[in-house]
């Protein structure tokens, strides 16, 4: 019985061995083009920018900060699935390039992801813990997000 536990053991050891050596495409872009960026089109205040950037830049946009281990796997398989669903949704660096109605809907989607606090993921804010955002920092996304709603409603588009 004793003998049989080990060698699961050494196998699993194995297993965690060999996935390291599975590390996808890091989600980094060096030459950014940022003129279609949320933050830069909506000249978004700069304590509202430093808000997203922390805590929804690293699923939302074409960079992500790693931390050392987001290189382990499982981890590593996790991030990138996060992030690529992530990006799917809402890129913030290519929110300019979207039609005025996805903005609208988008602007609309990351008040309520922010207000019910689904966003950013529990998974994610367990080990980045200055993703996390307090109530008073929801307030101030929303404030903003529910302020540039009511300009471009009313520009004609
Ligand atoms: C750990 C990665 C991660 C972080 C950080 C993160 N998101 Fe997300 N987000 C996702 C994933 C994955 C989805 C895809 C759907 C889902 O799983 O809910 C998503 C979906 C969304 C959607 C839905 C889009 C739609 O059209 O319905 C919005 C809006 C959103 N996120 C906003 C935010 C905002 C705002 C922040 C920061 C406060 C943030 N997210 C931080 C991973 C993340």
């Amino acid at each position: 019985m004793k003998k049989r536990l080990k060698k699961v053991g050494i196998a699993l050891f194995l297993v965690l061995i060999a996935i390291q050596f599975y590390q996808p495409a890091l989600n980094q872009s060096s030459g950014q083009d940022y003129t279609n960026d949320f933050l830069i089109t909506t000249k978004a205040p700069k304590n509202i920018s430093k808000l997203i950037q922390t805590s929804c830049y690293d699923c939302h946009s074409n960079n992500t900060k790693y931390l050392w281990y987001d290189y382990i796997q499982p981890a590593r398989m996790l991030v990138e699935a996060h992030i690529s669903n992530g990006k799917k949704e809402l890129n913030f660096n290519e929110f300019g390039s979207y039609s005025n109605r996805k903005q609208q809907s988008k602007l609309e989607a990351i008040g309520k992801q922010t207000k019910s606090g689904d966003m950013p993921l529990k998974s994610y804010t367990l080990l980045h813990h200055d993703a996390v955002l307090n109530e008073t920092q929801r307030q101030e996304i929303i404030h903003w997000i529910n302020s540039i709603q009511e300009n471009s409603s009313s520009s004609v588009n």
